[in-house]
């Protein structure tokens, strides 16, 4: 295994690329990381603050994750929806938060109610209640509306955000515009009108329906609903404005989409599909992330064949595994590859560990930026950077 373990290499990506990588954690100003479920966004976007952080710049990592990766990738025990500052040897800022999507929707209805008794009212309200975390988007849409509170504040050079581990999660470019269509929607404004009013001036047609309405939801949800539509009555124009300023923000250069994808057909397609919904809003990929590639044995051997149930059998076996892997990995990821073009892609290596510090967060982020400190490293052991210890080839598909 030595020999194996000493050839190890990854697929070097290009210096260009890293440089380009490198360049999004300098300059840019909001950086979304997207991709499906479980590829590793959650420490790719932990990875971007930190190299913005180590470059000096005032870094804030917005998780969504539920499952609390970011807190354990970053190697703190909690994270809220105020942002925490996470002490490392950088000479920039690193903070994170963990957004709570109805703590977001209720801060929101805050600042836009005309009153605190109007705020209440709909906080109160049972509908708001149940709507604030299930109405479709929302979670999408406060991550949005995070970003912006944060950009907003100006308290920082960069913000990292982590997108939903869904294929909703690009949800956000359009939830904006889906809150205030269903604000502007005809229902609700026929609902916003003074109820006796309106319950004179309507047909009896309509009176049927809301007394049917009444009969199967019950009369409470109704007059939930007409008193939350009421409630909300003069917010559409501050949501409004306010969605539209989100989509300026995320179309300006100063914004980056980091797409993370494995190289595995499923995730690729995903990937692709990312791409595709991106593009059909005007916005493009700046970067490519191919998390946890298997690693790659820079020598062919050219040996006598070794004699059969010898240990160089087997080694040779393995490494011949391995370039089987390599190969169907590279297939997987190639037309994503072309098709992103001139995005920049980086290659991350499968690690022998499980990235829950800020070491190994540094160690992700030298395969990402080629961060001095991993450049140093691979100048002392040639080897470097890879896996320490190349796992056994699994008998049947990598992924
Ligand atoms: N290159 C890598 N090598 C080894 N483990 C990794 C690598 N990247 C991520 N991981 C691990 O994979 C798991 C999922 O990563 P995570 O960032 O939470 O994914 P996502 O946010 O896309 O769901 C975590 O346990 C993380 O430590
Ligand atoms: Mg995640």
């Amino acid at each position: 295994m030595t020999t194996l373990r000493d050839a190890a290499a990854t697929v070097p990506a290009t210096s260009v690329a890293l440089e380009r990588f490198a360049a999004l954690a300098r300059d840019k100003a909001i950086v979304v990381c997207c991709g499906s479920g479980g590829v590793g966004k959650t420490t790719v976007s932990a990875a971007f603050a930190m190299e913005a952080a180590r470059l000096g710049r005032r870094a804030c990592v917005v998780t969504i994750d539920p499952a609390r990766r970011l807190a354990n990738a970053l190697g703190v025990a909690e994270l809220t929806n105020v942002a925490s500052p996470i002490e490392g040897p950088w000479p920039g800022e690193l903070h994170a938060l963990m957004l709570d999507s109805k703590g977001t929707f209720d801060d929101l209805v805050h600042k836009y109610a005309a009153t605190p008794e109007q705020a209440e009212g709909i906080l109160a309200n049972r509908l708001y209640k149940n709507l604030s975390g299930a109405l479709s988007g929302t979670q999408e849409y406060m991550a949005m509306e995070k970003l912006y509170e944060l950009v907003e504040e100006g308290r920082y050079d960069v913000v990292v955000v982590d997108t939903p581990p869904t294929r909703n999660a690009l949800d956000f470019l359009e939830a904006p515009g889906r809150l205030t269509r269903f604000l502007g929607h005809r229902l609700f404004q026929l609902l916003l009108m003074p109820t006796r009013a309106y319950l004179r001036a309507v047909s009896v047609a309509m009176q049927t329906l809301m007394r049917t309405l009444s009969r199967v939801a019950g009369a409470e949800i109704v007059q939930d609903a007409i008193t939350f539509f009421q409630a909300f009555e003069g917010m559409e124009e501050g949501f409004r404005v306010r969605a539209d300023r989100m989509r300026d923000l995320l179309g300006q250069d100063s914004t980056a989409f980091v797409l993370v994808t494995a190289p595995r057909d499923d995730t690729v397609e995903e990937a692709r599909w990312f791409a595709d919904r991106l593009g059909e809003s005007g916005l493009s990929v700046d970067g490519l992330v191919v998390n946890r590639v298997y690693p790659r044995f820079a020598v062919t051997p050219h040996l006598a064949p070794a004699p059969a149930g010898s240990a160089l059998a087997v080694l040779e076996t393995n490494l011949r595994g391995y370039q089987a892997i390599n190969a169907r990995e590279e297939a997987a990821c190639g037309d994503l590859v072309l098709h992103l073009a001139p995005a920049p892609v980086v290659r991350v290596p499968l690690l022998d560990i499980d990235v829950h510090d800020v070491d190994g967060l540094g160690t992700i982020a030298g395969h990402l930026f080629g961060a001095p400190t991993a450049r140093a490293a691979a100048r002392r052991e040639p080897a470097a950077p890879g896996p320490s210890a190349p796992p056994s080839v699994p008998p049947s598909d990598a992924g």
